[in-house]
């Protein structure tokens, strides 16, 4: 089996019963914030394109380049396709002319010709991507791969169930706008930037603990930013709370924990994996190019100038009145919504700034009113600021999500009233009628789903299952004090009051031996 990479999170594995290309992203994504590094627009998309197999693993527009995959991905392949509970990704993908769609089971292994076997883990809930992550596992002759990506399935045992993995791909690098959007002092930034860089080196020392296979790639991102406005967000500081550490920082800190087994695929490099064995070899020398990381972003900063300014001459559309068509837009999902807008719990205001910087119109979503209008003087739980052009070009496009668009392109800014709330950006990810539907439904199911069973972490007795994502803190929790670290997300919760100190709600059940039980 080859593995090649194709950059980011992209990856194209050939067999001797056929070739996968995986999440091909080349074009900027996000309102032109983030760009593959090292850069793989030079490649031989042609030839990388024709292939057996397409596997998009979700819809971010880090994985899912629609212009990409329509000018270089052979429409003869056939899409290996997720089971996702809306149909929004073969939906987009049958639009750029691809025809041929292989619909698999979630968790279920699946024989192609020529026996290549495949499995590919949908992840559903609306936290998890843009609704809906996956993962890829692949085997052929004896050689298996798990391309996990970025999905954060809660443990991997149903890959590691179907026999020793050869090599396992993964992120291990951010992928959020948090904490660097946050109005908050540089120092609290760093602090906080610092232990979610630590959060995400540990999740993924985790993940690779768990399946123990031969061979580990570092893959999924960092992104780099090119736009002037956002250099700063790239880990050539030295800045400690920065999130985006790079795939030599990765093979340093996983030196520190007694790695020795990763491999860093530039675009271009390729290995050739075997049951015993791996060679790697690369287009240019790995350790000297993370050496020059600032020289090649600087390169690509001034060849990539043109596509921006280009991107940001489309987002203004002055004939639209925003405040008009949110309430047009948004009203009829706030009436509809109980657990989203309830899990919001109070207004959200959002500043827009005008082209010149010279004004600002505040536009409410009130939650508990149901109304989007102009700000009163409220308090609110959370504030954005951004661009007015922004906004604009969001409705201009009528996007159903905010998150796969505005929030993960950093163009703003953020303040909040108390703590994370993952239902706003449940919510501004479900900015359409089958979405929303689907959201509602999730978290209707999953607040009646009482979880009986507990787990015994030190002198607590906990709910087994971890109220965030379900995660069994048999395995990821750790107690410290009184306080319990759930280590898939990090989230943290007060054992003697079953507080979530990460987020609002989410209460954990925990009871000491000589103490009641927090419900
Ligand atoms: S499942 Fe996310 S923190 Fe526990």
């Amino acid at each position: 089996m080859r593995i090649t990479g194709t950059g980011h999170a992209s990856m194209r594995i050939d067999t001797g019963a056929g070739s996968i290309l995986c999440d091909p992203w080349v074009n900027p994504a996000y309102f032109a914030s983030w760009f593959p590094f090292p850069d793989n627009s030079q490649l031989d998309w042609e030839t990388l394109g024709d292939v057996d197999y397409l596997y998009v693993s979700h819809l971010h527009r880090d994985h899912f380049d629609a212009e990409h995959l329509k000018s270089f991905i052979s429409k003869k392949a056939t899409v290996l396709l997720p089971e996702y509970p809306t149909s929004q990704l073969e939906d987009e993908l049958r639009e750029l002319g691809f025809t041929s769609f292989f619909k698999t089971k979630s968790n279920e292994v699946h024989e192609l010709d020529g026996g290549l076997r495949i499995m590919i883990q949908a992840l559903i809930s609306p936290t998890d991507g843009p609704i809906g992550d996956s993962s890829l596992w692949v085997e052929h002759e004896g050689v298996r791969v798990l391309n996990q990506n970025d999905a954060r399935p809660t443990d991997l045992s149903t890959f590691a169930e179907l026999g020793h993995v050869h090599a396992h791909m993964l992120q291990f690098s951010g992928a959020i706008w948090y904490p660097m959007v946050y109005e908050l002092p540089q120092a609290a930034k760093t602090a906080f930037g610092k232990q979610k860089r630590d959060r995400q080196f540990d999740r993924t020392w985790r993940y690779i603990d768990d399946l123990k296979a031969d061979h580990v790639f570092p893959i999924a991102g960092p992104p780099c930013f090119l736009d002037d406005e956002l250099w700063q967000f790239n880990d050539i500081f030295g800045d400690e709370g920065n999130i985006f550490p790079d795939q030599s920082v990765f093979m340093t800190e996983y030196a520190k924990v007694g790695g020795t087994n990763a491999v860093v695929l530039l675009p271009g490099s390729a290995s050739e994996l075997t049951t015993e064995s791996i060679e790697t070899t690369h287009p240019t020398d790995v350790d000297e190019f993370f050496a020059n990381k600032k020289a090649h972003l600087e390169e690509m900063r001034e060849r990539k100038a043109p596509i921006i300014a280009a991107e940001k001459a489309s987002w203004r559309h002055p004939e639209i009145d925003v405040l008009g068509e949110l309430k047009k837009r948004i009203e009829p999902l706030l009436e509809e919504s109980i657990y989203l807008a309830k899990g919001v719990g109070g207004p959200v205001r959002f500043d827009l700034v005008s082209y010149d910087g010279d004004a600002i119109e505040s536009i409410v979503v009130d939650f508990p009113g149901k109304q989007v209008r102009s700000y009163a003087d409220e308090k609110v739980r959370y504030r954005f600021r951004t661009q007015r052009e922004l906004v604009e070009h969001l409705i201009f496009i009528d996007e159903g999500d905010w998150v796969n668009s505005l929030f993960l392109s950093c163009r703003f800014t953020a303040a909040r009233i108390g703590q994370y709330n993952e239902f706003v950006y449940a919510f501004f990810k479900c900015l359409s009628e089958e979405r929303l539907q689907y959201a509602e439904g999730w978290y209707d199911e999953h607040e009646k789903s009482v979880e009986a069973e507990d787990t015994q972490l030190g002198d607590w007795t906990v709910q087994r299952r971890c109220p965030h994502l379900k995660a069994d803190l048999s395995r990821f929790g750790i107690v410290e004090g009184n306080v319990l670290t759930c280590q898939l997300h990090g989230w943290k919760f007060d054992l003697p009051s079953g507080r979530c100190l990460t987020s609002v709600g989410h209460k954990i059940r925990a009871e000491k031996t000589d103490q009641g039980v927090n419900r």
